[in-house]
């Protein structure tokens, strides 16, 4: 299924920013589709990026994709409410609920809904870190600036450079999941 040319449906620049550069090295164009998606709450974001992705009515190859970060010590909490809970308490909220607990483990999740003329497809990338104690980092967006990924050197998304956290990130991962089927 060779593409050379596909389409993000988001509202989020800095998910382009980071998608796009996860795909050139493919000889993948990546191209922005400005929406602000209508999301559903379901527990899997595979879930809510295909039932946003079934609003988008466009033929060309198009995917959306949901993200999200879930804590072990919460049973995954926020997870697939990670932008509403974002939205009402902000890292700091967060920091000031997680004070003091020791089990800091979390893990971003994203899930990409891809659709062309073969159908729609899932594609999904994992990272898994812990919650840090402090806010670190002006980088990235949402929660990086406390996710420190478990495979980094201590350091949040917040304060890597965009090409360390795409060497990593659940999104790269998902990106790079889309692009070898693309590319197969
Ligand atoms: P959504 O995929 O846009 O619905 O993302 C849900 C929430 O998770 C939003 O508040 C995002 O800011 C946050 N989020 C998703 N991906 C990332 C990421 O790569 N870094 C930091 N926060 C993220």
């Amino acid at each position: 299924m060779i593409k050379n040319r596909i389409w993000f449906a988001t509202g989020n620049k800095h998910k382009v920013q980071e998608a796009g550069e996860v795909l050139t090295p493919y000889g993948i164009k990546l191209e922005h589709y400005p929406l602000e998606r209508i999301e559903i709450q379901a527990d899997d974001p595979a879930d809510i990026a295909a039932y946003s992705l079934a609003q988008v009515k466009d033929p060309r190859p198009l995917c959306v994709e949901d993200a999200g970060v879930f804590i072990d010590r919460w049973g995954g909490f926020p997870g697939p409410y990670s932008s509403y809970v974002l939205k009402c308490l902000g890292n700091p909220g967060i920091l000031k609920l997680m004070e003091g607990e020791q089990n800091r483990k979390a893990h971003y999740v994203s899930a990409i809904a891809y659709r062309d003329e073969s159908g729609v497809h899932i594609f999904r990338g994992t990272v898994d870190g812990e919650i840090g104690d402090s806010i670190q980092g002006t980088n990235g967006f949402g929660y990086d600036p406390i996710f420190i990924p478990a495979e980094g050197d201590g350091r949040t998304f917040g304060e890597m450079e965009p090409e360390e956290k795409n060497k990593i990130s659940h999104r790269a991962r998902a990106f790079r999941a889309l692009a070898e089927w693309l590319t197969e």
